[in-house]
C-alpha cells in the first residue's frame, strides 16, 4: 500500500471501494472515482423531480454508476445510462446489483456507447450528465494522483470543456417540458440560459435547464 501511495494511487483505488450518497460503490482505475460535489448533484435533481415520478431517465456518461443508481435507489424511476467505457459500463452495473440487488436490471439498462453516435429512439423526462469538463490546457496542471491513475477521457472535456454539454443540449433527446442537468466548471457560468447552482465550496458547479 506504501508503494501505491508513493506512486500517487488514490486511496479509493487502493481500497476498492468508496461511499456515494449513504451506499457503498465499488471502484477500479481507471474508472473516475465518484466525488462529493456529484452528490449535490444528485440531491438537487432528487428534489427537483419529487412530484414528477414515475419518470424516465438517460445519463450520459455513467462511470461508475454512482449517479443513475443513487437516482433509482432514492425515487421512482427507470434510467438508461451509457459510457464510452467498457470499464465503467461493466463497473455500472456491478455497482447497481451491488447496491440495487438481483433485479437491479428492471430499473436500468447500461449500455457501452459513444455519445457523439448515440441515438436513444425515445425521449426522456429527465437527462443527466457530468461529462468530462476540465478544460485541455488545464489537464496538465491536476494532481497527479488525478491525472495518473484517472481516464483522461474522464476529464478532458476539449478547449474549453463545455463541449459536451454543448452537444448534448441540441440533440432531442427529452421530452416537452422536460429537465437537463449538468455538472460544469464554474468557468462555464453563463455560456447559456439556464440556472446556475453553487457547490458546497461556494463554485458554480451545476446547470439545470428546462426544456
Ligand atoms: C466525469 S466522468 C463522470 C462519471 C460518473 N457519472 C460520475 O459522476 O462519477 C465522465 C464519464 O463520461 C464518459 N465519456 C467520455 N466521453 C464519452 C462519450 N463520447 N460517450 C459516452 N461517455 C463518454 C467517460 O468514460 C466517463 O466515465
Amino acid at each position: 500500500m506504501m508503494y501505491s501511495r508513493l506512486r500517487h494511487k488514490p486511496i479509493q483505488y487502493i481500497l476498492g471501494d468508496t461511499y456515494f450518497m449513504g451506499n457503498r460503490i465499488l471502484v477500479k482505475q481507471p474508472v473516475l472515482i465518484p466525488r462529493v460535489e456529484t452528490e449535490k448533484l444528485c440531491e438537487l435533481i432528487l428534489e427537483d423531480m419529487k412530484n414528477k415520478q414515475p419518470f424516465k431517465f438517460l445519463e450520459i456518461g455513467c462511470g461508475s454508476g454512482c449517479i443513475s443508481i443513487s437516482l433509482c435507489k432514492n425515487s421512482n424511476c427507470e434510467g438508461v445510462a451509457i459510457d464510452i467505457s467498457q470499464h465503467a459500463v461493466s463497473l455500472t452495473k456491478k455497482n447497481a446489483k451491488l447496491v440495487l440487488g438481483k433485479k437491479w436490471y428492471k430499473k436500468l439498462s447500461v449500455y457501452e456507447s459513444d455519445m457523439w453516435k448515440f441515438s436513444p429512439g425515445n425521449k426522456f423526462d429527465l437527462i443527466v450528465s457530468n461529462p468530462p469538463y476540465i478544460p485541455s490546457l488545464m489537464i496538465n496542471g491536476l494532481e497527479k494522483q488525478v491525472k495518473l491513475w484517472e481516464d483522461n477521457r474522464a476529464l478532458d472535456g476539449g478547449d474549453d470543456g463545455f463541449k459536451y454539454v454543448e452537444f448534448i443540449i441540441k440533440q432531442d433527446w427529452v421530452k416537452e417540458n422536460g429537465e437537463m442537468w449538468f455538472e460544469i466548471d464554474s468557468s462555464h457560468k453563463d455560456k447559456v440560459e439556464g440556472e446556475y447552482i453553487e457547490d458546497i465550496f461556494g463554485r458554480c458547479r451545476y446547470l439545470k435547464i428546462k426544456k
